[in-house]
């Protein structure tokens, strides 16, 4: 096992949860952030319970809660789950903290975080809400974008199987290496290198299409499959 430490950035949310659930499950060592660290112990409660009755020994559970900055001064891998209205204010507050992280952004810029159709994207000055956040924090601190086409739901419910390919942009290589076997920690998930930071902007708008479809074939489950790739990938 891999003796990466974890920390979710809003883990006490719908995708930040899932994850946090997923991981703790495969062993890793995982640090749920809150705003608040008392909803931040209560998740972690919630995880160690879920995973206690599907048959986890509790001391193999690794997970704790703590206030967003404390999370992510204590972890090699810094997750952001949270609403792409709260990226600025939430950056700014944990850049201080980072210590040799990898930042990992999920944050899909959609317009019914501010009131609009779930449908569209939000227009983002810098193409996307990864490359905004790559303003945000020090230059030195590598970023990837990733998880923008996972379902939440899927993810918090361990009965469910998953099926879907994590495409990973950034610019940094190694940032992306040190990613891809916590990936590949949680079933049915298979990182693919998606290219530079910018590609984030089609990845995200990605996600606008599949709560589309998700409407129209009435599930929350959807993701995807990139077909064609040598087999090794
Ligand atoms: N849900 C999905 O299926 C899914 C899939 C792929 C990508 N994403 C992306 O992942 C990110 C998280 O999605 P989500 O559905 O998990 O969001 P969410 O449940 O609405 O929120 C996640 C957490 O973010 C914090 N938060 C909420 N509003 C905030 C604000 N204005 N400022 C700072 N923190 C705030 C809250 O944590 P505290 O109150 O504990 O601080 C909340 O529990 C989004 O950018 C979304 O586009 C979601």
């Amino acid at each position: 096992m891999d003796e990466h430490k974890i920390a979710i950035i809003g883990g006490t949310g719908d995708l930040g949860f899932g994850l946090a659930l997923r991981w703790a499950h495969a062993g890793a060592q995982v640090v749920i952030g809150s705003r608040d660290e008392k909803k931040a112990q209560d998740s972690a409660e919630r995880v160690k319970e879920k995973l206690c009755e599907s048959g986890s020994p509790p001391e193999r559970v690794l997970v704790s809660g703590l206030e967003n900055t404390q999370a992510a001064a204590m972890a090699s891998i810094v997750v952001l789950a949270i609403p792409f209205p709260g990226q600025v204010t939430i950056l700014k507050s944990i850049r201080g903290s980072l210590k040799n992280a990898v930042v990992v952004d999920t944050t899909v810029p959609l317009a019914a975080t501010l009131g609009g159709k779930p449908t569209r994207l939000l227009g983002v000055w810098q193409g996307s809400a990864a490359e905004q956040a790559r303003e945000l924090i020090p230059t030195s601190t590598p970023l990837l974008a990733a998880f923008h086409n996972l379902s939440a739901e899927a993810l918090q419910d361990l009965s469910a199987v998953l099926d879907c390919d994590i495409l990973v942009c950034g610019d940094d290589q190694l940032a992306k290496e040190t990613l891809f076997p916590l990936v590949k920690l949680i079933p049915g998930l298979r990182p693919l290198d998606a290219g530079p930071l910018e590609m984030a902007r089609i990845v995200e708008s990605m996600t606008a299409l599949l709560i589309s479809l998700n409407r129209r074939y009435r599930t929350h489950h959807s993701g995807i499959r990139i077909t064609g790739l040598r087999p090794e990938s």
